[in-house]
């Protein structure tokens, strides 16, 4: 797959003017809105819950890519649905039934993702990339904005394409965690689809302009 997608974290954005970042993502060459949802259990942190995602497509038209850091996502796949998420990903370290949790997203009409975090071996996705539409690869360990981008992450990129050859399948891969402008042709070179940028983006002096650059490397 040749897509080559930019997806701007709120994490990283200025909540107390959320209405008017989210205003400035609608008009910016971002493809999609990275939402990262994190429960305090699965990660050491707690981000923002479903009354802030409730108002995001309000005032967005971008897809939203909703990313679950929480221990047992199936509770919350219907509000993400509710509250616009064109793609739920999900962690495979915090699903028991991973393949029943990609069902239940496919059911709900949204992509269905998974996400696996840097110290996880892409093989144990085998037998599931042809059922999902996206591979989130963390480039750092997820709970946190602003992190270093984890150089093996390009050698999990070439893994899953092969592992996909094999199959015969496609998949999209997503990078998430330390994407900046130092790395972002790299990694689009080796094969990631989607690229994540939260601190990079919103910490620039000019987010479009930014994201502009990312896009077009
Ligand atoms: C980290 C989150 C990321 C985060 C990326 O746990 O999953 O989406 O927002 O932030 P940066 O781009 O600052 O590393
Ligand atoms: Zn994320």
């Amino acid at each position: 797959m040749d897509q080559y997608l930019i997806a701007p974290s709120i994490l990283a954005a200025d909540f107390a003017n959320l209405q008017s970042e989210l205003e400035m993502l609608d008009k910016s060459q971002a493809d999609c809105i990275h939402v990262d949802i994190m429960d305090g259990v699965f990660v050491p942190n707690i981000s923002f819950g479903f009354s802030v995602t409730a108002i995001l497509s309000k005032y967005t038209s971008k897809p939203l890519d909703f990313h679950l850091m929480v221990q047992d996502p199936n509770p919350y796949l219907q509000v993400c649905k509710d509250h616009g998420a064109a793609t739920v990903s999900v962690h495979y370290e915090a699903c028991q039934h991973l393949h029943r949790t990609i069902q239940s997203i496919k059911a709900l009409g949204m992509k269905a993702g998974v996400a696996i975090n840097p110290h996880t071996n892409v093989e144990v996705l085998r037998d599931m990339l042809s059922d999902i539409d996206v591979v989130l690869l963390m480039s750092v360990n997820p709970g946190f904005g602003g992190q270093q981008f984890i150089e093996r992450t390009y050698s999990k990129i070439k893994q899953i394409k092969t592992i996909c050859k094999e199959l015969g399948t496609e998949v999209l891969i997503e990078i998430d965690g330390g994407v900046s402008l130092e790395n972002a042709k790299t990694l689009k070179d080796t094969g990631a689809n989607i690229l994540v940028a939260g601190s990079f983006v919103f910490n620039s002096t000019s987010p479009v302009d930014t994201i502009k650059a990312l896009k077009n490397v």
